[in-house]
Formats: structure tokens, C-alpha cells, sequence
């Protein structure tokens, strides 16, 4: 048996609160802005299964695998494959895994910040009575006058990164663990809430058949929805991987990632379900894109009974998922300048805080002064904003790179004796894990990829 390492940040004070705080980190923007308005814009039902197969064939295996590895680990993602290739007597050059992971959560960070803003100042919005009796043009004017105005994007993104750095800044436990255990299940109540809504308006059949009745797809849609199963369970860029080394040995690996994997899939149905019936409703456009939730739901909360109230907590819910979501994407980062530069927690929060505050700076000009600023590269994509482009570099390239490599490393360069020993599970659970991310998973991520660039 390997000498155990121990965790110079902390470890978490139970399993429930290693839960929380991984479900916190995937269900964020991703579930309730983002997969809404990419099922929309990818016509809904053959969607879905595509990304409801990735969730389980692709996410659950390599969130074994990011977890066994930080667990064994024990360090920040760059640290840790460090000292895991060197356990291995393995090639030393897997540490830039770690940093590929730094780096995407860094890019990730910086946009997602800015949407975070959004949906702050909705909060305000709707709780000033703005939407009540709104028309489809009124609410549209309002998501542009909103998004046109550099400055007020700008005050709201440096708003949330502060909030983020402070969490982040009082470290595991007391920043951390605190945020989740709170913010967590305040979150499930406020989105069932909202779905019950959705139950009343007389279209939840229609929101039910989008979600789920078959249709056309492209190979780019089935890379975008693939991107989105490791993007909604912070997979591929060791954020599950950093808050695996904070894990105690005893609990099971198989138990949480299966736990964590349905909370977050549920909250995204949960969010199809809230939001697809109020568009339906309302006679709105479900493929419009970013804004589909800014533009749509204000006009719902404005026309039903206590919609103020309804709107200020789905809003103020949103804000609170992303909140837990952002901590995880800078956790790593803080983590290794802490361990490698001697620094505490304060300072590492603050100096990773604003440059990621600078890159978003990006995101903020893209939807006005940047708006017409934008870049095409051949096979990938085509006139994309600044902001589109990290979305799409991040999500669809990033992380499902950083996903093959964890597997390759967890399947093929770890020993077994190193990974059963680690994940200490049934050895039939034990067989299909590594039969999946030996195979099944490094070969979808690259035949997705491939098709979803047209290559093959
Ligand atoms: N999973 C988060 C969401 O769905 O909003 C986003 C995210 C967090 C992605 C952390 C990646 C990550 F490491």
C-alpha cells in the first residue's frame, strides 16, 4: 500500500459535505442558463439523449477517475499529477495536464462571471416590479439595454468576482464548506418551485415533448452536447479533482460520483422542465440563444400571480449556483500557488480574482463594443465573439481534452493495484469502471470530436 499523503489546505468534515460541495461546483449556469438555451438552439429531444448518454457513459467513469486521482493525490491538480507520475514512475510531463486544467478553469471563470452578472441584475429587476405586464419587446429591450451597456456588465462581473474571492480566500472549511452547505438545498426548493408554475401555465406537456421526443441532429451538435455533459459536471479540468483531495479515505468514489451525477442532471431536467412549458406558453422563441432565459422567463413573471416573488428567487437562485460553480473553477489555481509559492490563501484569491477579472473584461465588450469583432477558424467555428470563442475553445475542446487524459492516465498509466486500491469498490464495479475509461470513453470523446469538426 502506498504511503497515504494529507491535504495541507484541509480535508472535508463529512461525506455529505464532499457532496454538497461537488454538486455545488456542477450545478451552476451550466444547468439553468446554458442547457435550456443549447437544447433550444439544437432542437431538444435527440439532444438531450445524446447528452444524457455522455452524462453516463463518458461524465460518471472520468468523475471516478478525477476524484480517485485527487484523493490519492492529495494536492492541486498541477501538483498532484506530479506526484502521481512520479508514484507511477511515469513520465513526468503529465503535470501539464494539471496546468491544462488551470488554465481552462482560469478561461471558464472569466466569462462565467459576466453571465453570473446577468443574472444579478436581474435579481434587482425584477424585484423593482420592471417585468410586471412587460410585452416580448419590452423584455427584449431590457436583456439590450442591459447587455449594450459595457459599464453595468462590467460593475456587476467585478461584483461577483469579489464575492467569489472571498469565499475562496477563507479556504476549505470556513469559506467553502459553509457557502455549499447553505446554498445547496435552498437551491432544489427554489427550482421546484418554479417547475410548479410551469405546471399551471397548461403547455408542461409541450415543454415535456421538446425535452424529450426525437429529432434531426449534426455531428457539431452531438460535440456540443458531448462539451456540455463535462462542462455541467465540472469534469476535465480538475475542479472535481482538487475537491477529491480534500476527501477522507473511507468514503466510496462510486457512491458520490453516481450521487452527484444525478443531482446534477436532474436540476438541468428540472430547469427544461421550468423553463420549456413558460416558452411554449407565451408563444417565445426556444432557440434564442444566450439570452433565452433573460428574454423569456421575465415575460412569465411578469404576467402570473406573485410573480415578483417567483422571479426574485429564481433569479437569486441562479446567482447562488454560480457562486458555488465559480469557487471550484478558481479552487485549483489558489490551491498550487499556495503549495508552490508559499503564498496564503488571501493573496492567492485575490491575485487569481483579478486577472480572471481582467480576461472577462473580453466578455463584457463582446456583447456591445466587441460585438462585431469576431474570429473564424477553419473546421471549428465561424464569426464567434470573443466571448463565443472561449465558450466554445473551453467546453467543446478543453475539457473534453482534459477528460481523455485523465481517463488515459487513470486506465493505462496508473497501475491497477494503484486504482483498485484507491477506489476499493466491489470488483465488478471495479471491471466495468476501468473497461469504460480503458475504451468506451477515450474512443467517444475522439470520435465525437472528430465528427463534431467534420473530419470524419
Ligand atoms: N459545472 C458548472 C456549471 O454547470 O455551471 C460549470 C463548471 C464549474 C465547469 C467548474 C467546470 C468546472 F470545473
Amino acid at each position: 500500500m502506498a504511503e497515504k499523503r494529507t491535504s495541507i489546505h484541509g480535508q472535508w468534515s463529512s461525506r455529505m459535505v464532499f457532496i454538497l460541495a461537488a454538486t455545488g461546483s456542477a450545478v451552476g449556469l451550466g444547468n439553468i442558463w446554458k442547457f435550456p438555451y443549447i437544447t433550444g438552439e439544437n432542437g431538444g429531444g435527440t439532444f438531450v439523449l445524446i447528452y444524457l448518454l455522455c452524462i453516463a457513459l463518458i461524465g460518471i467513469p472520468i468523475m471516478m477517475a478525477e476524484i480517485l486521482l485527487g484523493r490519492r493525490g492529495r494536492q492541486s491538480p498541477i501538483n498532484t499529477m506530479a506526484a502521481l507520475s512520479a508514484e507511477e514512475h511515469r513520465n513526468p510531463n503529465w503535470v501539464l495536464l494539471g496546468w491544462l486544467g488551470v488554465v481552462a478553469g482560469f478561461l471558464i471563470l472569466s466569462y462565467y462571471s459576466v453571465i453570473a452578472g446577468w443574472a444579478m441584475a436581474y435579481v434587482f429587476r425584477t424585484a423593482g416590479g420592471l417585468f410586471t405586464g412587460v410585452t416580448a419587446d419590452g423584455v427584449n429591450s431590457i436583456f439590450s439595454d442591459l447587455v449594450s451597456d459595457p459599464e453595468k456588465l462590467l460593475a456587476w462581473h467585478t461584483i461577483f468576482m469579489v464575492m467569489t474571492m472571498i469565499v475562496v480566500a477563507r479556504g476549505v472549511k470556513n469559506g467553502l464548506e459553509k457557502a455549499v452547505t447553505f446554498l445547496m438545498p435552498m437551491l432544489f426548493v427554489l427550482l421546484i418551485i418554479v417547475v410548479i408554475y410551469a405546471m399551471s401555465t397548461g403547455y408542461f406537456m409541450d415543454g415535456v415533448r421538446f425535452l424529450f421526443s426525437p429529432g434531426e441532429i449534426t455531428g457539431k451538435a452531438v460535440l456540443i452536447a458531448m462539451g456540455h455533459a463535462f462542462f455541467t459536471l465540472s469534469l476535465g479540468m480538475g475542479a472535481i479533482m482538487v475537491y477529491g483531495s480534500y476527501l477522507s479515505e473511507e468514503y466510496s468514489i462510486t457512491q458520490a460520483s453516481v450521487v452527484i451525477a444525478l443531482a446534477d442532471t436532474a436540476v438541468a431536467l428540472l430547469a427544461g422542465l421550468a423553463i420549456f412549458p413558460i416558452v411554449f406558453a407565451n408563444g417565445l422563441e426556444p432557440g434564442a440563444g444566450p439570452g433565452l432565459i433573460f428574454q423569456t422567463l421575465p415575460i412569465a413573471f411578469g404576467h402570473m400571480q406573485g410573480g415578483i416573488l417567483v422571479g426574485v428567487l429564481f433569479f437569486l437562485l441562479l446567482v447562488f449556483a454560480a457562486w458555488t460553480s465559480a469557487i471550484s473553477l478558481i479552487e485549483p489555481a489558489v490551491a498550487y500557488l499556495v503549495e508552490n509559492k508559499g503564498v496564503n490563501r488571501i493573496y492567492a484569491s485575490v491575485w487569481i480574482g483579478l486577472l480572471t477579472w481582467l480576461v472577462g473584461l473580453g466578455t463584457v465588450f463582446s456583447f456591445n463594443i466587441w460585438k462585431d469583432r469576431t474570429l473564424s477558424i477553419p473546421y471549428l467555428f465561424e464569426d464567434y465573439t470573443f466571448f463565443d470563442t472561449l465558450d466554445y475553445l473551453t467546453a467543446n475542446l478543453m475539457l473534453p481534452l482534459g477528460g481523455l487524459f485523465i481517463a488515459l492516465f487513470a486506465a493505462w498509466i496508473m497501475r491497477v493495484e494503484s486504482t483498485r486500491e484507491e477506489l476499493h469498490t466491489y470488483p465488478v464495479i471495479y471491471k466495468v469502471w476501468r473497461f469504460l475509461v480503458r475504451f468506451v470513453t477515450p474512443l467517444a470523446v475522439i470520435v465525437v470530436f472528430l465528427r463534431g469538426i467534420g473530419a470524419i
